[in-house]
């Protein structure tokens, strides 16, 4: 008996931890959308090298965040420079952006 509820509690701690770290990491995988201005921060620093915005803009409210995610691999194959962080918020921003925001389309 005793080695049966040993095994179980042995279960139940990273069962535990695991909801524990799931809780806390949810947010941030559903994407959270940073405030406009580190949108507008993250698209004026990362995003002008090689098109204007325009091209940003006519994608606001068109794709879906596994689209975004994909054109973001894109941009960074073509040579675009964003940390892990920095894909994940851009994502964010531009899923939740409206058609024609400002935050990318002034
Ligand atoms: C290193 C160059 C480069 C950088 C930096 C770059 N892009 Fe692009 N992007 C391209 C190229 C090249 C195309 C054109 C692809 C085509 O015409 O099919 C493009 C096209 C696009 C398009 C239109 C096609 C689509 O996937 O809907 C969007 C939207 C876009 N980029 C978003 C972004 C965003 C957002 C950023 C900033 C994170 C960014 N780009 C940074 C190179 C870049």
């Amino acid at each position: 008996m005793k080695t049966v509820k040993r095994s179980a509690i042995l279960l139940v701690v990273p069962v535990v931890f695991f909801l524990f770290m799931a809780a806390c990491s949810g947010p941030a995988e559903i994407g959270e959308a940073p405030s406009e201005a580190a949108c507008s921060a993250l698209v004026n620093t990362k995003c002008v090298r090689c098109h204007y915005k325009t091209r940003i803009c006519d994608a606001l409210g068109t794709k879906s965040v596994a689209n975004w995610k994909r054109s973001i691999k894109f941009m960074i194959k073509q040579g675009a420079q964003l940390t892990d962080d920095e894909q994940e918020k851009i994502v964010a921003c531009l899923s939740s952006l409206p058609r024609g925001s400002d935050v990318v389309c002034k």
